[in-house]
């Protein structure tokens, strides 16, 4: 290890990032309903100029009002640029400071944006008395953000998680795509002719490097990774290998741009019975290992060691605290 040590941000459950927008108050009190891990009450795309105003209202009265126990709440207000955000941020924490937990900041760019933040919403809290800390959502969503995450992971003890935004993303990089997230046609490779004379054509995960990206700036500094949305909701195959592949990677969860994307979230980043009991063998078999001196084992014929024991870990730890 390394003698630096990583503070992990507070411990919550990530695995559903659930959308909703603030101008629309029959959609907040379905949410507040809802089964999502962390819902975020939007100002930001999901509504209209005309409408930021009646969505600050419906948020206040939505944070005051409704029950949103067993949830983690989140705000997103509107990005630095724009004469809306402060406004958001001091209408929404003067009103209901203790109602809520986090603060998303959509298309983070650079560190001093989130020292920016802080500073207000310190400000705020001092002001109001607050009597817990709000923490920090960042999007990574444009070009410049994607350049400067790390220091944005670093900026501000209140920082909890990253966020890949892919539909802003793909608009700041010029990528030639109109889905919000998923795959493209187009991103692929045609084996080699020189093979077996046959060629095949393999679709590639376009998103891989921002997302492998994002979740090294996240580990690094002890937040967690959330995948972003996934616009074709008929799609839950779709949904599926999308939340998957983002699992695999390190993710804690991904965003429901719909309701109907809230289980599959919950479902998709709870590891499987599956592997909570291979994880488990892994663990007994070290423990087992170590009576006997070794540092190695085998195990089903694969060999197993002392980093076992933390991969393993993390799956035993996630399955408790998916169960608590
Ligand atoms: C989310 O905000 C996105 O742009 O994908
Ligand atoms: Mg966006």
């Amino acid at each position: 290890m390394s003698f630096t040590i990583i503070e992990p941000a507070p411990s919550r459950l990530n695995r559903s990032e659930q959308a909703v927008p603030g101008s629309n108050a029959r959609f907040l009190e379905k949410a507040a309903q809802g089964d999502a891990d962390v819902v975020f009450l939007d100002l930001e795309d999901a509504v209209a100029p005309d409408e930021k105003e009646t969505a600050r209202r419906n948020i206040i009265q939505a944070l005051n009002d409704l029950d949103w126990s067993g949830k983690t709440i989140s705000v997103r207000i509107n990005g630095l640029d724009t004469h809306y955000m402060y406004r958001d941020v001091v209408d929404i924490l003067e009103n209901c400071v203790d109602k809520l937990d986090l603060i998303m900041i959509p298309k983070a760019g650079t560190a001093s944006d989130i020292y920016a933040l802080d500073m207000l919403v310190s400000q705020i809290e001092a002001a109001t008395k607050a009597t817990k800390r709000i923490g920090f959502e960042m999007i990574i969503e444009t070009a410049l953000g994607m350049q400067n995450i790390h220091d944005i992971a670093a900026a501000s003890k209140r920082n909890e998680s990253l966020h890949f935004g892919v539909a802003d993303y793909a608009a700041s990089t010029k990528a030639r795509t109109t889905n919000i997230g998923g795959p493209n046609a187009d991103y692929g490779v045609l084996t080699d002719p020189a093979g077996d004379g046959g060629r095949d054509y393999h679709w590639g995960d376009m998103w891989h490097y921002a997302i492998a990206r994002m979740v090294v700036a996240a580990r690094a500094n002890g937040l967690r990774p959330v995948d972003g949305p996934f616009g074709d909701i008929q799609d839950a195959e779709g949904y599926r290998a999308q939340a998957l592949r983002a699992a695999v990677l390190g993710c804690e969860g991904k965003w429901a741009i719909h309701p109907s994307q809230v289980a599959l979230a919950n479902e998709l980043f709870s590891p499987s019975e599956k592997e909570v009991a291979q994880a488990k063998a892994i663990l007994e078999a070290m423990e087992q290992a170590k009576k006997e001196g070794k540092g190695a084992v085998t195990l089903n014929g694969r060999l197993i060691d002392i980093a076992s024991i933390k991969q393993a870990q993390v799956l035993v730890d996630k399955a408790a605290q998916v169960a608590a």
